[in-house]
């Protein structure tokens, strides 16, 4: 996304902002969580690394949903950046075609769609330059502006197997931890997940109130699952596009762009080419990660690789306590 820089006032104004959140962030209940080395601080339910809390904070007071945006939403590791692939691919097909110079063959998928808790300023919070207006958030319903209710904004969540989630950030927490600090052991990482003291966490709070809230709304909110995107790629790929506004016409289909969209944005494709590789990207103006760290296997149920017996029997009685009655399951 295009954004144009906040002039010298709009700075001002913001470090004002952010000053007042900072002031609050403070004041809040705080844990080690997710990094070894780094605090999480609990706001309306849900904790956080305070550099996205107070982007949340800005979010809150400043975004807009517009009818036109179409909003990623996830919990961490759950598949983010393969939905985001696809949903950019689908929504831009009129402008790009699958060729070799297509935008996600140059730019990570999180380039192509940014997340809102990366954009910094209130001056580009609600710039209307984006036309085709995607982004993506890991914000929990219930802490969400009231515009993403109110406006005929669409949500697409998407979830997974809650062991292969804590496996997954597991694995992308010891990759992001400096050199020299000490990263969790996986004991300490499970301890968290389970206690739910961990970023964006409790995980079950997050994933029911998506999954209630796509009960409540199906029109605004689809509810995927990372198994399933996995097992029947074509049917979920077809789904979303209906359901983002963007469906794929009979000729289309018998063109063959579904599958190209799915080769496209396949673990294969993605994770082999330049930029996942080698590029990096700033997260935030402090924070710059590589790339490949949002690649790691793409399959399913290799939390059966990391996690021991007792660590998957403890899991599989909080989340069939946590869950009970909602309708929804996760298989293993
Ligand atoms: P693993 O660590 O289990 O391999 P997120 O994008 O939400 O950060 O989630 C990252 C997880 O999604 C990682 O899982 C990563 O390998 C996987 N992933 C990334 N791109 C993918 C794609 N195109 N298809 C399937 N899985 C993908």
């Amino acid at each position: 996304m295009e954004s144009t820089k906040p002039n010298e006032a709009e700075e001002t104004s913001d470090s004002r902002i952010y000053q007042k959140y900072r002031e609050t962030i403070a004041t809040l209940p705080k844990a080690i969580g997710g990094n070894a080395s780094q605090e999480i601080y609990q706001y309306q339910g849900f904790w956080y690394y305070p550099l996205y809390l107070e982007r949340i904070m800005l979010i809150q007071e400043h975004f807009k949903a517009q009818p036109s945006h179409i909003m990623v939403v996830s919990m961490p590791k759950c598949g983010t950046t393969w939905l985001k692939a696809l949903t950019f691919a689908i929504a831009t097909r009129s402008q790009f075609d699958f060729s070799l110079s297509h935008p996600l063959t140059a730019s990570s998928p999180h380039e192509c769609l940014p997340f809102l808790e990366a954009v910094a300023a209130t001056a580009c919070l609600n710039e209307a330059n984006n036309p085709i207006a995607l982004f993506a958030t890991h914000m929990p319903f219930t802490s969400l502006p009231e515009s993403f209710l109110s406006s005929a904004c669409k949500m697409v969540y998407i979830c997974r197997n809650p062991k292969d989630a804590l496996t997954s950030m597991w694995h992308f927490e010891c990759r992001l931890t400096p050199k020299g600090k000490k990263c969790f052991t996986l004991e300490e990482a499970f301890e968290h997940f389970s206690d739910g003291v961990y970023p964006y966490g409790p995980y079950w709070d997050h994933v029911l109130g998506y999954w209630k809230a796509s009960l409540e709304w199906p029109e605004k909110l689809l509810f995927l699952k990372y198994e399933d995107l996995k097992t029947d790629t074509m049917r979920h790929v077809k789904k979303l596009a209906q359901f983002i506004g963007h469906p794929f016409s009979l000729q289309e289909e018998k063109d063959g762009l579904v599958e190209e969209v799915i080769q496209l944005c396949s673990f294969e494709n993605l994770s082999n080419l330049d930029v996942n590789k080698f590029g990096k990207r700033h997260v935030t103006e402090k924070l710059e990660i590589e790339n490949a760290v949002f690649f790691r296997k793409g399959v399913v149920g290799d939390w059966k690789n990391n996690l021991t017996a007792e660590m998957s029997e403890q899991l599989d009685k909080i989340i069939e306590q946590k869950l009970r009655g909602s309708g929804l399951s996760f298989s293993s």
